[in-house]
């Protein structure tokens, strides 16, 4: 949700703008703009759309365009919709800054700006505020840093703002609160940026900012600063990440790319999480008597992070016989949600900066609950917020529709359920043992092979691809996998799509069944596979075109659906993780037949840093 990158060293600063601006633009492409020490001003070049739309006017410009200093933004429209005004960066004639976040009092103080300081706004964005309430303070002692931490307790809201001063050529100001920010280094020079896939072409070595504290930049070092201007000293962390993870190499989209990447993204991460045979959830500050002293789990998330906390549900509930709840984030925190100290709340999140997610993070903590997080990003937010963190281990994504991301939080559902299980049902030992060593030699091998049936299912989009609705139903554990599926494809393709548990359909979906609807049905149990038989010939006796996701030598497959795709035969439990890259790869596809923007879709943005 918005993307922030900035630079100060010996290198061209336009350039590595731009490239920043690449690979931040997943967080969002309405606009992006750039500002740089040119001359003896601040020059700002901006344009709405997508980037190749601000780099055609950069070329314009020529090689003579250079710079030693520079931020840049990439713009999800929050505040004013998409236009060349509305970009940032935005300014005045002393400072110019970018932001991520909403500032969420700026009409309040937009009123003050030109009442008391007679200030014309041209745009209709929260951030220009933001910019004129600093120069306010600013034209009274031209004292940055003074400026900065005189507006900051002013601004409610959530930022992270990369800001230059027309009279401090080369250095860049650096703040955050709620949105994430990181500072970082390589031989020529000193960066800011929203995250680390934003620099990994060029550097793994990374300060994290924390809240409050300032980020002074410049060719020749970063220094940290608390809002008294107290010098911090701050360690360097080193991102495992390699850049080609963040790169499309020879793939057409980083979708199909990242889903490809499963098997290995389901083996790293399990692996990491066995011990002797044994789950182990490799986590500081929760010991196993902690564990198990819960009494309900609650798995808050948002998106598909909540769908595979639905997966989670129900393989805990299943295996260790414990209750679990699942909720939306952004509906649980205003809900005053029943909170006890012996729950344990357990956030989900690719990003781990996700603001609502995030927010009921903090939430529980207010409440004395313990908090569990199971996050990609290590040193996110919540990362470092959450009394615990198990680390998904999917390395970078950049397509906005999370496909390794939940293959890697289904993993580590899988682990965290075999723990509980062992911890509260130690009759299944022994069992435990069994699927631990499935999941970690013969899950990633089905996975290959299923990702590896991307032609076929290609095939198989092309005759649904003009589809205008477009069901998924499923039971249980394929029911959560039903709502993961039409996300996916809604998402990415524009296909209207809901899913439904199988069950429920006649009591009023049923109705929108016409000749013709597809309806894809996923049965991967045995426990109700002729339930969702009946179910499916409900919906075919209306005319439904039926493409059925199960298993190898389902009884009577063929005979009641219109395409079949078959799954190898594995435990029940992990079957999301096998049944899951069929719909992604029938998402993507169908996107693909329709033209569509497969990694950048309408409207979306990867990292939803604003509630
Ligand atoms: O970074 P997070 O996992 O917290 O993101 C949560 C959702 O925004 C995310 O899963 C979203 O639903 C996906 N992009 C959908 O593909």
């Amino acid at each position: 949700m918005c993307g922030i990158i900035g630079y100060s060293g010996d290198q061209n600063a336009v350039d590595i703008l731009v490239d920043g601006l690449q690979s931040l633009e997943y967080r969002g492409y309405d606009s992006a703009g750039i500002a740089v020490f040119y001359e003896d001003h601040i020059q700002v070049v901006k344009a709405m759309g997508k980037l190749q739309n601000m780099k055609r006017i950069i070329e314009e410009k020529g090689s003579d365009f250079r710079s030693n200093c520079g931020i840049g933004h990439t713009r999800w429209a929050t505040h004013g919709k998409p236009s060349d005004v509305n970009s940032h960066p935005h300014g005045t004639e002393n400072l110019t800054l970018v932001h991520n976040g909403i500032i969420e009092n700026y009409l309040e103080l937009k009123e003050k700006l030109i009442e008391e300081n007679h200030y014309r706004f041209q745009s209709e964005t929260d951030t220009e505020v933001a910019a004129k309430l600093i120069d306010s303070f600013y034209l009274t002692h031209r004292d940055p840093f003074r400026a900065i931490t005189q507006a900051l307790p002013l601004l409610r809201g959530s930022y992270a703002f990369g800001i230059v001063f027309k009279d401090f050529p080369g250095t860049i100001f650096a703040v955050r609160k709620d949105s994430p920010l990181i500072c970082a280094l390589d031989d020529t020079g000193y960066y800011i940026a929203s995250d680390i896939p934003a620099v990994l072409k060029r550097t793994n070595r990374y300060y994290t900012l924390m809240e409050g504290e300032i980020a002074v930049v410049t060719a020749s070092g970063i220094e940290f600063f608390d809002s008294e201007h107290r010098p911090i000293t701050k360690e360097i962390k080193t991102a495992d990440w390699d850049f080609q993870a963040a790169e499309k190499g020879n793939f057409p989209h980083f979708m199909l790319k990242e889903i490809m990447e499963q098997p290995e993204v389901v083996e790293k991460t399990v692996s990491a999480h066995v011990k002797d045979g044994l789950p182990d959830l490799g986590v500081e500050g929760l010991s196993d008597e902690e564990l198990k002293a819960f009494h309900r789990i609650i798995f808050v998330a948002c998106g598909t992070a909540m769908h595979a906390g639905m997966v989670g549900k129900a393989i805990i509930e299943s295996l260790a016989r414990i209750p679990v709840n699942v909720e939306i984030a952004s509906e649980f925190r205003y809900n005053n949600p029943v909170l006890y100290p012996d729950d344990l709340v357990v956030v989900i999140s690719q990003s781990g900066e996700t603001a609502d997610t995030l927010a009921v993070l903090r939430l529980a903590k207010s409440r004395g609950c313990k908090t569990f997080a199971v996050v990609n990003v290590v040193g996110s937010s919540i990362a470092r917020e959450a009394d615990s963190v198990m680390y998904t281990m999917a390395g970078p994504e950049i397509a906005v529709a999370s496909t390794k991301a939940y293959s890697s939080q289904v993993c580590a559902m899988c682990i965290f359920a075999l723990k509980l299980a062992l911890l509260h049902q130690p009759q299944l030992t022994e069992q435990v043992r069994l699927y631990t060593k499935e999941l970690l030699t013969q899950i990633p091998y089905f996975v290959s092979a299923i990702v590896n049936e991307s032609d076929k299912i290609r095939y198989i989009a092309e005759s649904f691809k003009d589809a205008r609705d477009l069901f998924f139903i499923g039971r249980g554990i394929d029911y959560a996998l039903s709502m993961e599926g039409s996300l996916k494809l809604k998402e990415i393709s524009y296909v209207h799509s809901e899913a439904y548990a199988a069950g429920e359909l006649k009591h009023g979906t049923i109705s929108l069944i016409t000749e013709g609807t597809p309806v894809i049905a996923i049965a991967t149990g045995d426990e109700c596979y002729e339930k969702m038989i009946s179910n499916m010939k409900e919906v075919k006796a209306r005319g439904a075109k039926i493409i059925f996701i199960t298993k190898y030598g389902a009884p009577g497959a063929e005979q009641i659906s219109d395409r079949t795709i078959y799954l190898p035969h594995c435990s029940e439990i992990f079957m999301p993780l096998i049944a899951v890259p069929v719909m992604q790869l029938f998402a993507y596809h169908v996107s693909v037949l329709r033209g569509c923007d497969v990694d950048k879709p309408r409207n979306l943005a990867k990292s939803v840093t604003v509630e």
